[in-house]
C-alpha cells in the first residue's frame, strides 16, 4: 500500500515573546534577526498544557484531511516535553480527539522526531497494519529553556502540528532515511540536574548543514528523484541560515524552501509540522505536491524524507 500527507493542523499559545523581550539579556532584535531569523515565539503560560495544543492541532488536522478519529488506527506524539514524566501525550490526545482506543504512544528523538513519528506512520501502512495514523509533534520548549541565557532563550518556541498519513493506493512510495551518533551527545542536552536545555550553537550549526543536506540528497536517489522533482522543501526549523545553507548545498531554488522561523522560533519536533500547516495556509503547498522534509536534533538524530501531499484521487 502507498502513502500520501492527507491533511495537517497547528495550534500555538496565545503569548507571544518579542525579541524586544529578550533585550535585558544583552541580546538585541537586529542580533536574532541577522543570526536566526527569528523575530518572536510563543511560550505557554504556567497553568497551560502541552497537551491542549496537541489535542488541537490532531482535531485541525483531521478537519483538513477530511477523516473521521474513529477512523485512526494509531497516533504518535514527537515530544521531549510531554507534561507529565510518564505517560507522555498521545494516549491523552487519542482520547481527547474521540478516536476509538487506538495505538498511541510519543517518540522521543529530538528535533528529528517528527520525522522519526512519521517513518514509523508510513511503515505501519505500507504493511497493512493501520489505514490512517495522526503524527503530532508537541513542545513545550520554554519549560526546558534557561531564561537567563542568551545564547538559547532566543531561539525557542512552543507550539503544536500534526498531520494524517493515510493509505492511498497510487500515491508514490515515500522514501525515508534515519541516523543517529551517540558519540555527539555532549552537543546538545537536558541534564536531570537542572532539566534545562545546554548546546554547542556553532557545532551544531555545522553538523545540522552536513547531515541534513546529504539525507535528503540519499531520500531523493532512493527514488531516482532529483531537486527539479520536489515541490516544496520543508527543514526543522531551527534557524532561517541553517535551512538555506542545506538547500544551497541541494542547490534547491530559494523559491521552494520554505521557512516560518519568524514567527515561532524554534519549536524542536513540532517544527515541521507547524511549517506544513503554514505552507498550506499560504498557499506554497498545493494539493498533489511532492515535499522533501528534512530534521537535525539532540541525539544527534537526523532523518530525511520525500513524501507525497493530498495526491488527488484521480492518480488512482
Ligand atoms: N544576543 C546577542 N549576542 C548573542 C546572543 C544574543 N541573543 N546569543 C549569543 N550571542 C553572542 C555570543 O555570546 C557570541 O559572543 P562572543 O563572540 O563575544 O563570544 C556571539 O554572539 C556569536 O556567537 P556564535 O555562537 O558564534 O553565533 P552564531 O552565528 O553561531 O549563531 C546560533 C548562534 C544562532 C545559536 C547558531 O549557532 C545556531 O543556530 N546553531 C544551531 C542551533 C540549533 O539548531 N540548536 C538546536 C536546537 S535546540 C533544540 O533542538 C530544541
Amino acid at each position: 500500500m502507498t502513502v500520501t500527507l492527507a491533511g495537517t493542523g497547528a495550534a500555538l499559545p496565545e503569548r507571544v515573546l518579542r525579541n524586544s523581550d529578550f533585550d535585558h539579556l544583552g541580546s538585541s532584535d537586529e542580533w536574532i534577526v541577522k543570526r536566526t531569523g527569528i523575530r518572536e515565539r510563543r511560550w505557554l503560560r504556567d497553568d497551560e498544557r502541552l497537551a491542549d495544543l496537541a489535542t488541537q492541532a490532531c482535531e485541525r488536522a483531521l478537519t483538513d484531511a477530511g477523516i473521521d478519529a474513529k477512523d485512526v488506527q494509531r497516533v504518535i506524539v514527537a515530544t521531549s516535553t510531554a507534561d507529565r514524566i510518564s505517560p507522555g501525550i498521545a494516549v491523552e490526545t487519542a482520547d481527547r480527539i474521540g478516536a476509538d482506543r487506538p495505538a498511541a504512544h510519543d517518540v522521543s528523538a529530538g528535533c528529528s522526531g517528527f520525522l522519526y513519528a512519521l517513518d514509523q506512520a508510513v511503515a505501519a501502512i505500507e504493511t497493512g497494519r493501520a489505514e490512517h495514523v495522526l503524527v503530532c509533534g508537541a513542545e513545550a520548549l520554554s519549560r526546558i529553556t534557561d531564561k537567563t541565557d542568551r545564547s538559547t532563550a532566543v531561539l525557542l518556541g512552543d507550539g503544536a502540528g500534526a498531520v494524517v498519513v493515510s493509505a492511498h493506493p497510487g500515491a508514490m512510495r515515500p522514501s525515508f532515511a534515519l541516523a543517529s551518533d551517540g558519540t555527539q551527545i555532549d552537543l546538545l542536552y537536558v541534564g536531570k540536574e537542572d532539566q534545562l536545555l545546554r548546546m554547542r550553537g556553532r557545532d551544531i550549526y555545522e553538523a545540522a548543514v552536513d547531515a541534513m543536506a546529504g539525507h535528503t540528497a540519499m531520500v531523493l536517489a532512493n527514488r531516482a528523484l532529483t531537486t527539479d522533482d520536489l515541490d516544496l522543501f520543508v527543514a526543522h526549523q531551527a534557524n532561517a541560515r541553517i535551512v538555506q545553507a542545506v538547500a544551497r548545498r541541494l542547490d534547491m531554488p530559494a523559491q521552494k524552501v520554505f521557512v516560518n522561523i519568524e514567527k515561532v522560533a524554534n519549536t524542536s519536533a513540532a517544527s515541521i509540522p507547524i511549517a506544513l500547516t503554514a505552507a498550506q495556509d499560504s498557499r506554497a503547498l498545493h494539493p498533489g505536491a511532492l515535499v522533501g522534509l528534512a530534521a537535525f536534533g539532540a541525539g544527534l538524530t537526523w532523518a530525511a524524507g520525500v513524501i507525497g501531499w493530498k495526491t488527488p484521487r484521480s492518480t488512482d
